[in-house]
């Protein structure tokens, strides 16, 4: 079979596309044929540290769907056919998060990810396709939609009512504003670009800012929510925007504390948190079992996933370097 390896030997771009024997699945396991993988940010950063050493023959990317290929003896709850897809955590299956999950996030510094034509998992890591989606769609799920599932609703409790800032229009953040506009909640999104923010408008956004033209956008959402702020923030800039979105979130509000986009370690002024009652509610993905009651939510209400665009197998080097660009909206998806 073919697979994608990680390599940072010069020339190599980071990527390889190598031939290697096909997996089996030993007792408890499954062996997943891949129809589709989908891009995060993360894996960005992963390809950036190829160099570094510790990376070089993994296989990248966290987020895969296919079809159950074979199971290994013991596997009751898979039979071949089945349409699965891959969690990212492959050892959190239920429960609260303990950092001993996290040498098992897939596609990483210790775990093989899904840009292989097979893949082989233990049956525990993987969740039902829902029925509605086809299997790019359902590739987008583990990485970007679990965790604003599991800060948004899982932790933060979002609801009808609430108000939701979501920072730009990647993966994570249309997962929110999807999320948030099926629940009956108003969406504020903050984009680079006035064309992302119209079609966010469509997808349910509201309140629309473009942070370039208006750098101090807290104080455009303070005063478009009339003082009142956000009840939720998916705060996905980090150091950048860390500080607009404390002076952002409402008295009582939650800002879930996800993304790295303007770099690692921001050092907010945390008083405001204090006087508002406000809350920060720290998150790394999510369980299988978030992974599970998102999917039952988005086969409930019929949401699709927003794709910006799919590319072919030998045409990876080319989605990272859409990625890179920042110009998508929604995910970015290789389909095998
Ligand atoms: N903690 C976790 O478990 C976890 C899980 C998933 C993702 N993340 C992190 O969450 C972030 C988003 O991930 P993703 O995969 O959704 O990324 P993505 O799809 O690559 O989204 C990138 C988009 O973010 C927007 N953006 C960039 N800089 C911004 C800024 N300064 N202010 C506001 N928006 C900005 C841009 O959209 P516009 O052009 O519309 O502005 C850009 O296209 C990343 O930092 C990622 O590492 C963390």
């Amino acid at each position: 079979m073919k697979a994608y390896h990680l390599n940072g030997d010069a020339g190599a771009g980071g990527l390889v596309l190598a031939d290697v024997s096909r997996p089996e699945p030993a007792g408890g396991e499954v062996r997943i044929r891949i129809e589709a993988a989908s891009l995060n940010y993360r894996d960005l950063m992963i390809l950036d540290r190829v160099g570094q050493g510790g990376l070089n023959g993994r296989v990248p990317l966290s987020d895969g769907a296919g079809v159950v290929d074979a199971i290994g003896s013991g596997v009751t709850q898979w039979q071949p056919g089945d349409r699965v897809v891959a969690s990212f955590f492959r050892d959190w299956v239920a429960g609260p998060f303990k950092s001993s999950y996290v040498p098992s996030a897939l596609g990483g510094n210790t775990m093989d990810g899904m840009l292989a034509e097979y893949v082989v998992l233990p049956a525990t890591a993987l969740v039902s396709a829902p029925a509605h989606l086809s299997a790019v769609e359902a590739a987008t799920l583990p990485c970007a939609g679990v965790t604003a599932w599991h800060g948004l609703i899982a932790r933060g409790g979002m609801g009808k009512g609430d108000t939701l800032l979501v920072q730009g229009t990647g993966g994570v953040a249309l997962f929110g504003l999807q999320f948030a506009a099926a629940l009956g909640a108003r969406a504020i999104v903050i984009s680079s670009s006035d064309e992302k923010l119209a079609r966010a408008k469509a997808l349910g956004g509201s309140i629309l800012i473009n942070y370039r033209d208006t750098p101090e956008w807290d104080a455009a959402l303070m005063k478009a929510t009339d003082g009142e702020g956000a009840s939720h923030i998916l705060e996905l800039g980090g150091p950048g925007t860390y500080d607009r979105s404390l002076r952002s979130v409402a008295s009582g509000g939650k800002i879930v504390q996800i993304g790295v986009l303007t770099g690692f370690g921001p050092k907010p002024d945390l008083a405001r948190l204090q006087w508002e009652n406000a809350d920060i509610i720290g998150v790394t993905v999510g369980s299988r079992e978030h992974f599970t009651a998102m999917n039952r939510f988005l086969t409930d209400k019929a949401i699709h996933p927003i794709v910006d665009r799919v590319y072919g197998f030998d045409e990876v080097p080319d989605a990272f370097a859409h990625l890179r660009t920042g110009s998508h909206f929604g995910k970015v998806v290789v389909k095998l």
